[in-house]
């Protein structure tokens, strides 16, 4: 347990990428570039990782969908064992599409529209991490109209400063927009305990992302456990949850993943003496290391005294190096003699469109396959079709089988909301609109 070897599931057979059993310059050739490859085998070994630590306690993960919300990944991790965490009403029908029941998914997020929650509700979803007191209170009318009782768990700033690698990734210090300021926390549980149609059930916090040191979801557990003994003080005994959220770090490239064994040493025991059951929403932990990007080298070109390998993969593709300067690994498909220090770079049309600056790299040739590593979290969930680019391929390889699972855009799916023949409508037409249901 803990800090085994972890499973790669990628290596080189003959010189050559493979993920698993099959070459990556094989589903290049057939699929075409960029296109996004997983491991099955490394996705089961993580999610059993974590599975395996939490085993002292009653547990249960709910994977986050928004680190990759591919189905064939959801369907993978539903057959796991996993339960979802859901941060929007699309992310809801995903995880219902894939196969989760309603009881299996969690819904959270900063801010859910009023027909979010309805859907939530509606869903019967095992219970709404709520941000605030206005949002229980929505939902308490919600649950009211619809005449049942809301399951709410309020998401607790633990205001905790730690040390991620970028502040985007932050999100649990103080003064962040996320969930209820900690000296208000009890105060709010009072507010859910007394509204009619809401029961409060859980406890829910979240520190922040790509984290390798324990020691704040210690701090944090414990206060959310004291948050817990100070309400069943107060007579509250709904709670049966405790979800310490995410943030489990992976190596991209020199860091510590984080010692499993400690976590379980240091923050089980704590959840232990509640006695209430464990709820982790882990995204990067069971999917980052799992997917390689596969590009190909377009051109090479010197200016100014750089280098630069132009490729057809950029931002658009892999969003993480140019919005949070994340290092990850590029190597060609097969290992060149000599190496260069250069740019690697997309095709669109910004400077700040690149996958790697100032690296030493194979010295690749017009055509080679590059392989970017470690993008299987917040990879293909943040790419974008800037400059009318198609969102790339993505293929899912078990052992020596492989499948697209996520057909390549086409230029037509690029179109499709556009509306050739705008119906024009008047200034002031949504008020005659609504003067006339008044007369009706
Ligand atoms: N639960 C909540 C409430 C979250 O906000 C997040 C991530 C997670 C769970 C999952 O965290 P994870 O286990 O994946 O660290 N796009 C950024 C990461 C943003 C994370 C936002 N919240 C990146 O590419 O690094």
């Amino acid at each position: 347990m803990g800090q085994s070897v972890l499973t790669s599931g990628f290596s080189r057979v003959d010189g050559v990428l493979h993920c698993e059993g099959v070459s990556l310059e094989q589903i290049a050739r057939a699929v075409g570039t960029p296109v996004y490859v997983y491991s099955t085998a490394t996705i089961r070994d993580r999610y059993k990782r974590l599975d395996r630590m939490l085993t002292p306690v009653p547990h249960r993960i709910h994977y986050t969908l928004k680190a990759n919300a591919s189905r064939a990944i959801l369907a993978l991790l539903r057959e796991l064992g996993a339960g979802a965490d859901v941060v929007s009403g699309g992310e809801l029908q995903r995880a219902l599409r894939a196969g989760f029941a309603p009881s299996d998914i969690v819904f959270g997020g900063v801010g859910k529209t009023e027909t979010e929650l309805a859907e939530a509700l509606d869903t019967d979803v095992l219970f709404v991490n709520a941000e605030s007191e206005v949002e229980i209170r929505m939902l308490d009318r919600l649950a009211r109209e619809r005449e049942m009782t809301a399951r709410v768990s309020i998401r607790v700033n633990p205001e905790i400063t730690l040390d991620a690698p970028h502040d985007y990734i932050k999100t649990g210090g103080r003064g962040h927009k996320f969930g209820v300021p900690y000296d208000e926390a009890v105060h709010v549980a009072e507010v859910a305990a007394g509204l009619p149609n809401v029961r409060l059930v859980g406890l829910d916090m979240h520190l922040g992302s790509q984290l390798s040191r324990i020691d704040p979801y210690r701090e944090g557990t414990e206060r959310l456990a004291s948050i817990f003994a100070e309400v069943k003080k107060r007579g509250i005994d709904t709670i049966e949850y405790l979800d310490i959220g995410g943030g489990l770090g992976v190596r991209y490239d020199t860091e510590q993943p984080p010692n499993l064994q400690r976590f379980a040493s240091l923050v089980l025991p704590t959840i232990a003496d509640t006695g209430l059951k464990l709820l982790m929403e882990p995204g990067r932990y069971v999917v980052g290391n799992a997917g390689v990007l596969v590009g190909r080298v377009l051109y090479r070109k010197r200016s100014g005294g750089k280098e630069y390998v132009i490729t057809d993969t950029g931002m658009t593709e892999l969003l993480r190096p140019s919005h949070y300067g994340a290092y990850h690994r590029i190597q060609a498909t097969r290992v060149r003699p000599d190496t260069r220090m250069v740019d690697v770079v997309g095709p669109v049309c910004e400077s700040g469109d690149f996958l790697a600056r100032d690296r030493e790299l194979d010295d690749v040739h017009i055509g080679d396959y590059l392989v970017v590593s470690d993008v299987g979290a917040y990879g293909y969930a943040m790419a974008s079709n800037y400059n009318s680019r198609l969102r790339p391929a993505e293929v899912l390889v078990d052992g020596d089988r492989w499948a697209v699972v996520t057909a390549r855009e086409t230029y037509e799916d690029l179109m499709r909301h556009e509306i050739a023949r705008p119906d024009w409508r008047a200034a002031g037409a949504e008020l005659a609109d609504e003067s006339r249901e008044d007369v009706g």
